[in-house]
């Protein structure tokens, strides 16, 4: 039985990818398959109040705050992601919902909220479905979330869980589907416990190219079944790593995945660039530093300029120094977030 009214809150963090998911399909399809860490401190809190409306209309109904203030311009997205969403969850016209939100990281920072945002709403409904239907185990809770959360922003799917989430079919990963991320499923090596990742925020501008344009893209590209490929050989190469924990090969993944997106993006038919020069002098000094330091500092980069440098627990007393005095002057403002592997969303 529906209950009149109530409501449900959710934390849903970020994820940082490995394998970057780059080209997709109809219905938030992946191209290829991607694996990512998810975050611990970039989270979106998201609460739902819910109450049974007289009758179901024919239009969802929803006020939508942001940090505290209304916010019309995110409605017509919250809107679309109700659309996609209401065949699996189909109470969604009867209620009327007050949906409030904020972000821990800076406004504007550059740092995708997307896939914070639209698992931590995707959360809360699921959350409404567990009041309704009782028997509903953590599994199937949590597939069909990241399923939903797929349909809001492709790799929102991959924040669920943690510490390791893969998102899409490929023959090396076990239980992999294209339709949901799962929680990575085998041993993984313990140098990636507490990994850290520092995100320097470089360029805080509304990015030129959204990834969802990014994603189009790549129908036609020269390049994109070669690039899918590869993706599906280094998630099966990365496997291996994540065993063995053997980090010369992790860095020559991770940061040859980060500069292949860039690379499509700038081999794609329009063509743009979203890195900035300070991007590429982070990235300079960081493979300086560790050529010097016999550390295993490395760089992944998202759909923008910002900078995610990862390094394992047990070099943070060498390498975070070196970050903030030789990297952060690199930053917008000198702002950086301090960020590390995570568990998954909370309540
Ligand atoms: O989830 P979307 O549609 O915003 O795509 C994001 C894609 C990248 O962040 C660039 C890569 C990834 O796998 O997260």
């Amino acid at each position: 039985t529906l209950k009149e009214e109530g409501t449900v809150s959710y934390s849903s963090p970020s994820n940082i990818a490995l394998v970057k998911y780059w080209g997709k399909r109809e219905n938030q399809i992946p191209a290829n398959p991607s694996i990512s860490f998810t975050l611990a401190a970039c989270v979106t809190k998201t609460s739902v109040q819910y109450k049974k409306k007289a009758k179901k209309s024919e239009e969802f109904s929803f006020d939508l705050f942001f940090e505290g203030e209304a916010k019309e311009e995110f409605k017509p997205k919250i809107n679309t992601f109700l659309k996609r969403i209401e065949v699996y969850l189909p109470f969604l016209k009867e209620y009327h919902f007050v949906i409030n939100t904020s972000n821990s990281f800076p406004h504007s920072s550059g740092i995708a909220s997307s896939a914070s945002g639209m698992s931590a709403l995707a959360l809360c409904f699921m959350e409404m479905e567990r009041t309704f239907l009782k028997n509903l185990s953590e599994e199937h809770f949590n597939r069909k979330v990241s399923f939903l959360s797929r349909l809001g922003s492709g790799s929102a799917c991959r924040s669920i869980e943690g510490p390791l989430v893969q998102w899409g079919e490929t023959a090396s990963i076990e239980g992999s589907s294209n339709l949901f991320g799962i929680k990575y499923p085998y041993k993984v090596h313990e140098v990636f416990n507490n990994f850290h990742d520092t995100i320097l925020l470089v360029d805080k501008g509304e990015k030129q190219v959204s990834s969802t344009v990014g994603h189009e893209l790549m129908h036609g590209h020269p390049f994109a079944a070669q690039r899918f490929d590869q993706a599906h050989t280094n998630l099966e190469k990365l496997k291996s790593v994540l065993t063995d924990g053997s980090l010369d090969t992790f860095i020559n993944i991770v940061e040859s995945e980060a500069l292949t997106l860039h690379a499509m993006m700038m081999t794609s038919n329009p063509y743009f660039i979203l890195m900035k020069p300070n991007t590429l002098s982070i990235i300079n000094a960081i493979w300086k530093f560790r050529q010097e330091s016999n550390t295993h500092v490395c760089f992944t980069l998202d759909a923008g300029a910002n900078v995610h440098v990862l390094y394992p627990e047990n070099e943070k007393d060498i390498v975070f120094p070196f970050i903030k005095e030789k990297l952060v002057p690199f930053c917008q403002n000198g702002q950086y977030i301090c960020d590390r592997i995570g568990l998954g969303a909370k309540k």
